[in-house]
């Protein structure tokens, strides 16, 4: 049983996140979609609002969501993970990743971190740069899923009305 951890703060789930865990579904026998408890201090969705959207636009057999706090390689030892799965997307992305990458080796050699390429026209999303162009009155079409820009809308009407 090869089971990975696709670990982020999925605020929102994007296109791109999406792309990563098809792909690596493919690849693992389980993977969990793992979303770290408190990372952003105002988050614009909720965990539970998170957890949500992922459950309804990802279908498949053998992911599942959670949620986890503190140090990312206690969880996937304790879910009896072999793998951490990222995303990377540009070059700029590469020494985050590696120190991030080498520094969970450090602290838990047993556990091996893999690097996916996302499709192309999903390479340059991010949820910080979408929440940024929705808020700003662009659109996200195609970047999301249907129902998370719904839900983005939703939110912002529910703030509109409060201001
Ligand atoms: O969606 P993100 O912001 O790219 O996800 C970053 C995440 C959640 C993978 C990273 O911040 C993390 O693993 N945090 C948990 C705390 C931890 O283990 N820190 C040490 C990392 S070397």
């Amino acid at each position: 049983m090869r089971r990975a951890v696709y670990p982020g703060a999925f605020d929102p789930i994007t296109n791109g996140h999406i792309d990563i865990i098809e792909r690596s579904a493919r690849i693992f026998d389980e993977v969990i979609v793992a979303i770290l408890l408190n990372i952003e201090k105002q988050p614009m969705f909720s965990i539970e609002e998170r957890i949500d959207m992922i459950r309804s636009v990802v279908k498949l057999d053998n992911v599942r969501v959670d949620t986890f706090e503190g140090l990312l390689v206690h969880y996937a030892v304790a879910q009896n993970a072999e793998v951490i799965v990222r995303g990377i997307r540009a070059v700029s992305d590469y020494e985050y990743e590696l120190q991030m990458a080498l520094m969970n080796r450090r602290l838990e050699p047993r556990l091996e971190t893999v690097f996916m390429m996302r499709a192309e026209g999903y390479s340059y999303l991010s949820s910080r740069l979408i929440k940024e162009v929705f808020m700003l009155g662009g659109s996200v079409e195609g970047l999301v899923p249907g129902l998370v820009e719904q839900r983005m809308r939703a939110k912002q009407d529910a703030r509109t009305q409060r201001q």
